[in-house]
């Protein structure tokens, strides 16, 4: 059924942004429309433009009076770890008092205690719990999420967390958009001697299962000094690409172990976190499609000094935001928020923050049809009660999105 919405205060169409493909954004390319309409139906945005300007054609659409409100192109979480057992708050505490994350993992705590919470939990109850996030995830503005598995570390319960979230995609399809990224090489189970053995034991074997089965979206791996070597890496991208699945990486956040370049010589969709990204990791960066997604967040919560972000921007590469939700590093599941409190830190212009969290964050998905109001893409939009753009992200942590209908 087409529609309409007009009298929109704003209108965030990002047109300018998608021209330039995300990069170098300046704050014209947010291309905001004031006392804007928008037409579409279903599966495509057919106009937008000054509510003044309407084409006579769609004049008599019956039509939702939005004065008010802002719209902006539904916001996407691009990195999350939602489907998970109990909590963290004592690691919390800790690291608090003094203890390093790393210090916590090597003592058997961080992502393999998640693992034994998580496997101890019923499949419904991690269904359940992982709906609620994700419903209250759509009530903050974020219309597409991905979710990795990966707190499950061996072959049944990892298939097990795959399929949940392909549950839930199937629930939550098409109001909200889940992406399902197969993480089984996110920590090296006690049992195993090594991240070698595990993954040709366990990541290899389920990888093909899953992938034959067509339910996941993407592969991830955790590149990181005591997780997954590079050779590791290869080893799995290869496969990936003999499958044809995209790659995602977890890259130079507690080290830099070249994991940028890995990403863009295995044309990844995105290299993640990059806290301590070399300078030829941003330059590979720059020169590539694979999106640089930063994690503000997990740096904010680890107590970590924050990635590079101008020196990635400056050099032409593609920046996006993400959450990183999960119980250990990053327990937050407001996008919105992190990056509001992130941008002045990051030194973002308005286009490069809403860029990040909208444009440049379907693309570290694979997704080119959205991010941007312009007709011919899909009608996957956020709406806001405020006065402006402006005022969205000036009310830091206070939730202005609202429900169309
Ligand atoms: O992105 N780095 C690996 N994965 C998560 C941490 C997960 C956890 O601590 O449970 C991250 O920060
Ligand atoms: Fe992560």
């Amino acid at each position: 059924m087409i529609k309409l919405y007009t009298h929109l205060n704003e209108i965030l169409t990002l047109a300018g942004a998608q021209l330039k493909d995300g990069r170098r954004l300046k704050a014209q390319d947010l291309s905001l429309i004031q006392d804007g309409a928008i037409v579409f139906d279903e599966a495509e945005i057919h106009w937008v433009g000054k509510t003044a300007e309407l084409p006579e054609v769609y004049s008599k659409l019956p039509s939702l009076n939005l004065q008010e409100h802002v719209l902006t192109p539904e916001i996407v979480d691009s990195h999350s770890h939602i489907v998970f057992g109990g909590d963290r708050a004592q690691e919390y505490a800790r690291r608090l008092n003094g203890v390093p994350y790393e210090q916590i993992a090597k003592e058997g705590g961080g992502i393999l205690y998640t693992m034994k919470e998580t496997n101890a939990a019923r499949p419904d109850q991690l269904f359940q719990l992982a709906k609620e996030r994700i419903e209250r995830l759509h009530s903050l503005g974020v219309g597409t999420i991905e979710i990795k598995s990966g707190y499950g570390l061996n072959f049944h319960y990892e298939f097990e967390l795959t399929q949940i979230i392909h549950r839930l995609k199937q629930h939550f399809a098409p109001k909200v958009q889940i992406f399902n990224t197969y993480l089984a090489a996110h920590d090296v189970p006690r049992d195993f001697e090594s991240s070698a053995h595990y993954l040709d034991e366990v990541v290899l074997p389920l990888f093909d299962k899953v992938a034959g089965e067509g339910i996941i979206d993407a592969i991830d791996i955790f590149h990181e000094k005591n997780y997954f070597s590079t050779d590791d890496c290869q080893k799995l991208f290869s496969r990936a690409h003999a499958l044809n699945i995209p790659i995602k990486i977890h890259a130079d956040e507690l080290n830099d172990n070249d994991g940028a370049r890995l990403a863009v010589s295995f044309k990844a969709l995105s290299a993640d976190h990059l806290l301590k990204v070399s300078a030829a990791g941003i330059q590979a960066l720059a020169e590539s499609a694979t999106v640089a997604t930063l994690l503000p967040g997990t740096a904010f919560f680890l107590g970590k000094p924050l990635a590079p972000a101008r020196q990635l921007l400056d050099a032409g590469a593609k920046v996006a935001l993400a959450s990183d939700f999960n119980p250990g590093s990053c327990h937050c599941d407001n996008l919105l928020l992190i990056a509001s409190i992130a941008a002045p830190q990051l030194k973002l212009n308005q286009a490069e923050l809403w860029a990040g969290i909208t444009l440049n964050a379907a693309h570290a998905l694979g997704l080119s049809q959205q991010g941007a109001l312009i007709p011919g893409m899909k009608p996957r939009f956020a709406l806001f009660k405020a006065d402006s753009l402006a005022h969205i992200t000036y009310h830091w942590g206070k939730n202005l999105a609202v429900k169309a209908e």
